[in-house]
This record gives C-alpha cells, sequence and structure tokens, in this order.
C-alpha cells in the first residue's frame, strides 16, 4: 500500500461507496489522465469507460479547454453572479440559448445537477404562484427516475435503493411506471408498444390536472436507474399530455447533455421542447463543475417585477456561474465546433454497435441496450426467464475487480454493465475497450453462479 493509499484509508470518505469494501483493498489513486485513459501512481493505465461519471466530453486534458482555464485564472478566478456579471457567463448564456430550442430563452447557473433539478423544480413552483395558479403544486416523476440526491431531487427520484433510507423526510409526489422495455410495467412487446405505461399519467391528468404543477423526466434514458433506454415515441406522449393540460415540462439532460446520447441533446430526437432544460456533467467538457436550468420569456417574464411584488427567486449557490468554469464550457463549446464532434458520431455509434453484438449471445447477458456512446448490458440468471440477480449478490462486483486486471475502470450499476465512452474515443480505442471488456465478462470466472 502506499503512503498515499494508507492516508485515504485514513482521511477520507467516498462517495457512493461503502467504505469496507476497500478495508483490505487498495483504492486506485489515479496520478495523471490523458484522452481517454486514467494512469494510477505506477504508471498503469485504465480505460475511462463510464467518463468520470459520465461527464468527460472531448477525453480527458484537452488543450483546448486548458488553454481556456489557464486564460481565464489570469483574469478573475471567482465572482458572485448576484448584482455583478462577468464575460464567460455571458457569452457562455448566449451560446447555450441558441444552442436549444427558440422557446428556451433564459439561463439560471448553478455547480451541480442536483441543483440545475433542484432549481427547475422551485422555478415551476413559484412560477405558479405568480400566474395565479397556486393550486399546482403537485409533482410528477418516473420510476427509476434520478435526478439527484438534495431532498428535493430525491423527493422526485425512483431508485430506492440509493433513497430508501430518507422515505420519511421525502415529500410526496406522483410516481408513474418505468418505461423499463425489456421489463415492461405493464407487460407490452416491445414491437407493438403504444407506450401503454403513460396510461396513468392521461388518467392523473383527467382527474386533477390543474393541481400538477410539473412532470419531470431523463430524455431517453433513465441511466441511473439501469440505463433504461426507452422509445423516442414515450417523450412525445408525455410532453403533448403535457401541453394539453398546461403543465410544465422539465428535461433533465444533465447526463444526455452534450452529445452522449449522439445528438447535442437527447429531446432533439424527439422533437421535444421543455419548459425547463437541466443541464451539468458535460458543460464544461467534464473538467469543473457546473450547471445551467434553461428555461423560457414565459417563465422568467412571471418573475418579473417591483422587488414589492415578491417575486425574486431567491436561490443562489456561491459559485453559481463561476467564471473559470464558464470559460471551460466555452472551451468544450468551441472544441464541438473545431473538431465536428457530432459529425464523428454516428461512425463510432455504428461501429460500437457492431463491436457489442456478440455480447447478446452470452448466456447471462438478458439484454444488450445502446443509445449513442452509451451502452449497457443487463446480466440475468437465465435468460428465458428474465431471473434477475438480488442487489445483495453484487453480481457487478467481480467483473469491476476483473475490469481493473483488464485496465479498465467499470462501474456496475447493480446487474448492469455499461460503457459510457466520452465522445473523442477512436474507432480504435473502441475496439480495445469492447475486446478487454469482452475478456472480463465473457469468462464465467467473473459471472456470479455461472
Ligand atoms: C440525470 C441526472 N440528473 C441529475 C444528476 C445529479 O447530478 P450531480 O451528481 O452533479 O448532482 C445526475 C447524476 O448522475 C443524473 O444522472
Amino acid at each position: 500500500m502506499s503512503l498515499l493509499q494508507e492516508k485515504d484509508r485514513k482521511y477520507l470518505w467516498h462517495p457512493y461507496t461503502q467504505m469496507h469494501d476497500y478495508a483490505e483493498r487498495d483504492l486506485l489513486i489515479i496520478d495523471r489522465a490523458q484522452g481517454v485513459r486514467l494512469y494510477d501512481e505506477k504508471g498503469r493505465e485504465y480505460f475511462d469507460t463510464i467518463s468520470s461519471w459520465w461527464c468527460i466530453v472531448h477525453g480527458h486534458n484537452h488543450p483546448t479547454i486548458k488553454a481556456a482555464i489557464a486564460r481565464q485564472l489570469e483574469k478573475v478566478e471567482q465572482v458572485l453572479l448576484a448584482g455583478t456579471s462577468h464575460e464567460g457567463a455571458i457569452l457562455l448564456a448566449e451560446k447555450l440559448v441558441a444552442l436549444t430550442p427558440a422557446k428556451l430563452a433564459k439561463v439560471f447557473y448553478s455547480d451541480n445537477g442536483s441543483t440545475a433539478c433542484e432549481i427547475a423544480i422551485k422555478m415551476s413552483l413559484q412560477y405558479w404562484q405568480h400566474v395565479g395558479e397556486p393550486q399546482r403544486r403537485e409533482l410528477v416523476a418516473l420510476a427509476r427516475g434520478y435526478h439527484g440526491d438534495t431532498i428535493g431531487t430525491m423527493s422526485l427520484g425512483g431508485v430506492p435503493e440509493f433513497h430508501g433510507a430518507f422515505a420519511g423526510l421525502l415529500f410526496d409526489s406522483h410516481r408513474l411506471p418505468s418505461p423499463y422495455c425489456y421489463r415492461c410495467p405493464v407487460g407490452c412487446q416491445q414491437e407493438s408498444c403504444d407506450c401503454e405505461c403513460l396510461a396513468p399519467f392521461a388518467k392523473l391528468l383527467a382527474e386533477k390536472g390543474e393541481k400538477i404543477a410539473v412532470l419531470i423526466v431523463e430524455p431517453l434514458i433513465q441511466a441511473a436507474g439501469g440505463m433504461l433506454i426507452y422509445p423516442v415515441k414515450h417523450l412525445q406522449k408525455a410532453a403533448a399530455l403535457c401541453k394539453e393540460y398546461g403543465v410544465h415540462l422539465i428535461l433533465d439532460e444533465v447526463a444526455t447533455g452534450f452529445g452522449r446520447t449522439g445528438t447535442m441533446f437527447a429531446m432533439e430526437q424527439a422533437g421535444v421542447v421543455p419548459d425547463f432544460l437541466c443541464l451539468s456533467k458535460g458543460l464544461t467538457g467534464g473538467c469543473l463543475p457546473m450547471a445551467a436550468t434553461l428555461t423560457t420569456d414565459a417563465v422568467y417574464q412571471a418573475f418579473y417585477g417591483d422587488y414589492a411584488e415578491e417575486r425574486t427567486f431567491f436561490h443562489g449557490h456561491t459559485f453559481t456561474g463561476n467564471p473559470v468554469a464558464a470559460a471551460a464550457a466555452l472551451g468544450s463549446l468551441q472544441i464541438f465546433a473545431e473538431e465536428d464532434t457530432l459529425a464523428h458520431l454516428p461512425e463510432k455509434i455504428r461501429f460500437l454497435q457492431g463491436k457489442m453484438r456478440r455480447f447478446a449471445d452470452l448466456p447471462w447477458v438478458g439484454d444488450l441496450r445502446q443509445l449513442g456512446m452509451i451502452c449497457a448490458l443487463e446480466l440475468v440468471r437465465d435468460k428465458a426467464g428474465k431471473t434477475p440477480y438480488a442487489p445483495a449478490e453484487r453480481v457487478g462486483w467481480p467483473i469491476y475487480l476483473a475490469g481493473l486486471k483488464e485496465g479498465l475502470l467499470l462501474r456496475p450499476l447493480g446487474n448492469v454493465i455499461y460503457l459510457w465512452l466520452p465522445l473523442s474515443t477512436t474507432l480504435a480505442e473502441i475496439e480495445e475497450i469492447t475486446e478487454r471488456v469482452w475478456r472480463v465478462l465473457s469468462d464465467s470466472r467473473n459471472i456470479k453462479g455461472w
């Protein structure tokens, strides 16, 4: 064990980690990173197959982003955004508005994905008070949805494994079935599905639509809930229902934004325009914390008025719109333009799809799903019966360990093994990564019960 590992064990408490797992095991200490690769203290290489928690876009250490950060550090490193402004926040807001549908006209910054969503929820609730519909206080979300770890976003979360301990603290909200197509909650076949799982939403709106403030969803993929990729039609139908009953729609693109699904934003594939768009993770290319909640002029105008009218949105975080993070975000958008990042994606996505196909034949792979640069394999105990492993079996743990031996940083989500690759990953790297994943997953010794 290195001195750093010893001190890590002594002083650090890691997120989403059972520290007991590392009582006898050395934690991987990353010393440097380049492109899709991470290097540990001893110089060993690992592919960052999960984009360091789904945020790295152009690879680690991209020179354009580093230069933008360095330039900004010569000017101003932090300034409050209440009552003052700065070039980066302004120019970035202009670019985000230009990149997104015309209806989204205003940008409110914060510093992580949870707050991006929390802000959208609070804005919606306050909006309804300002426009004389204070009865619209009920919130709707999807089972297996994930929007963050604050009390508000946990209240709208649908992953009991994460938030069960706080159940008593969370406020009530409506939960619609998850569009978990492999295990359809209403028993439909994918070929003939007409998104029947949205019927409870239609019923809820018919019964009490005038009381519903907002629906929040992750477009096209419920990521933390198990990489559940769902049809465009579901998002379109949900959005149409919101429109019909005047309910706000929040699209949480914290994970899907910035090219990950093959388009700049997942919502583009469905042609759906929300009232609130939540962005973070890839916003800075993944290298600094920053988030943005975009909304419409109608929402903005409802908060606009004389101070005494009590229309101010009293919400803000110290590092809201931080200048260095804004410079990084502008650098990332510059790379999208200069490297024509999105134009290279279809070939990479097709190549990845080709490389993943054989995994579906493994007897322990129940479902293979892909959306853009995201691929997921759901492992099952028996393919015909789709019998899942119980969470306590930790089917992902031996796979994670075997991945490390192969030079892969994998982070299984329960029974789901996934790749969430930086957009910069080359065809040769996709080939190498999928080959190594194949070595891990095709070896029955790494799979529980086989
Ligand atoms: C869809 C989605 N929303 C919100 C969040 C929360 O973001 P953060 O961890 O930055 O608070 C995440 C994080 O994984 C996410 O995937």
